[in-house]
């Protein structure tokens, strides 16, 4: 697809659209790098006229825009390049009318952006193609949740299947189009200072940590029927293990990255229900205050029906049974309503065999921290001299920082720009293959019917702590700690 590209989000005035494809297009938009894209047909259900539509998405925009980026010159074009169409996911007549749309529109290409409940991704699929919005030229993007556990996922990827190939199919995680994120390939393969200590000789264990302060308020529903382990350790925690587990690649193309991402996910071990106990810790914030804000507990959030064994927070140590993390704990936790947002990968490098130093502190440790959000960094945490006469050869902590100051200038950039235009240009590599989501489903139901045959129960935590101190006693009994 060389030509240009008309864009149609289905779920076009959902809370995605609004709080993050709008805005990232916008951008895209604004600094001239949207070259592939002719217009942007956003549907919904809202029987709204084009005007009123205009009007609540400049409202949006301007609310969820970092303040700077606002400008009415730039609204103006973009303006003429968005429209929307009324679309019921089961009135054949609607996809009728946007197929005569696009038809009309003179750019070959088609993006289709799925941003509605999975569970219509098969019938829009089939409208479309019953409709002939399908050509040549068509891609499709889906947005997660890809299912509630493989059966589910297998199905909607199956119904997709029958109208998109897999490749013209773009799964999106946004964790990869995460900034940091892709750095983890420079990192790792464009150094040859860390590729050589990259595996269980040298690393004594991984931690992947995402914390986020926010509540569910808003998703309450969504959420309550999901849970942490499903909503972001299936899919985002899992693609950042990968790509800190994978062997380098032949190339840098998809096929190849995502081959090696994919055979990580077939090496990590199964959770059983003799391990889960010791394996697992899931939480759910109660009432606690968040930087000095008083907030609810989760059951207080909204009028919930049976989510008292939903969680909110997860922590859990992964294996990976391959020859170079065997013995490597993965420790991975997240949750919401933690002590503030944050997301970090740390590598935390083996003791030296003996230690020369008298005063040589046992927790001195080597780690590279990978910060991802909110600030994007690199830190080696190192030891040096202590300095001056009165200490001869004493030991204190030193960070290296090994970020590039001039990043600063993408940082109003949010994670969908750059997968929107991969998605545009067509380039998979940051999007997840069928096999990569379908097998990542299969570990985390190991999970599930794991905590199910158990009854392992959600302990309770305050909002504002790191979750509940079962998670400090699932990385303590290692001989680890958290890196805070
Ligand atoms: C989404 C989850 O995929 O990621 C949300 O459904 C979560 O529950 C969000 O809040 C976190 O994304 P980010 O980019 O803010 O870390």
């Amino acid at each position: 697809m060389s030509q240009m590209v008309d864009l149609i989000i289905f779920g076009g005035t959902g809370d995605l659209s609004t709080r993050k494809l709008l805005p990232a297009l916008y951008q895209l938009h604004r600094d001239k790098l949207a070259d592939r894209l002719h217009r942007i047909i956003a549907t919904g259900r809202s029987k709204i006229d084009g005007e009123t539509f205009h009007l609540e998405a400049q409202k949006n925009l301007q609310r969820f825009l970092p303040a700077a980026d606002w400008d009415e010159a730039v609204w103006a074009t973009f303006r003429e390049r968005l429209c929307y169409v009324q679309l019921e996911a089961g009135q054949s007549k609607d996809y009728q009318t946007l197929t005569n749309l696009l038809d009309s529109s003179g750019a070959p290409g088609r993006l289709f952006y799925l941003a509605t409940l999975p569970s219509l991704y098969g019938e829009i699929c089939q409208q479309l193609q019953a409709a002939g919005a399908v050509n040549r030229e068509s891609r499709v993007v889906l947005e997660k949740p890809l299912g509630h556990d493989l059966t589910s996922c297998q199905q909607i990827n199956e119904q997709v299947a029958q109208v998109f190939d897999e490749e013209a199919t773009f799964r999106i995680d946004h964790y990869l189009g995460k900034e940091t994120v892709q750095n983890l390939l420079a990192l790792r393969f464009g150094n040859a200072l860390f590729h050589p200590m990259w595996n269980n000789t040298f690393i004594s264990n991984v931690q992947i940590t995402v914390a986020e302060d926010i509540g569910v308020a808003g998703r309450g529903s969504y959420y309550a029927d999901t849970g942490a382990l499903r909503d972001m350790v299936q899919n985002h925690l899992l693609q950042v293990l990968s790509l800190v587990a994978m062997e380098p690649p032949a190339s840098l193309r998809a096929a190849d990255i995502r081959d090696e991402k994919m055979k990580v996910l077939r090496c990590l071990e199964p959770i059983t229900p003799a391990n889960v106990k010791a394996r697992t810790v899931r939480g759910r914030y109660a009432a606690g205050a968040v930087r000095g804000k008083a907030v609810k507990g989760f059951l207080e959030e909204e009028a919930f029906h049976d989510a008292d064994n939903t969680e909110t927070f997860v922590a859990l140590e992964a294996s990976i049974n391959n020859w170079r993390w065997a013995g490597v704990p993965f420790y991975l936790r997240t949750g919401k309503r933690l002590t503030r947002r944050y997301s970090e990968i740390v590598i935390e490098y083996r003791r030296q065999p003996f230690s020369l130093f008298a005063n040589d502190p046992q927790e001195l440790t080597n780690k590279l921290v990978i910060h991802l959000q909110p600030e994007e960094s690199i830190s080696l945490h190192t030891v040096n001299k202590k300095p001056g006469l009165a200490s001869k050869l004493r030991l204190k902590p030193v960070e290296l920082h090994l970020t590039d100051e001039s990043q600063e200038k993408h940082s109003s950039y949010d994670a969908y720009e750059r997968l929107l235009l991969d998605a545009l240009h067509g380039d998979q590599t940051l999007f997840m293959r069928r096999d990569e989501v379908e097998t990542a489903w299969r570990w985390i139901d190991s999970i599930i019917e794991a905590w199910e045959e158990n009854a392992i129960p959600v302990k309770s935590y305050n909002a504002g702590t790191m979750g509940p101190n079962a998670a400090t006693a699932l990385v303590a009994v290692d001989g680890f700690s958290w890196h805070e």
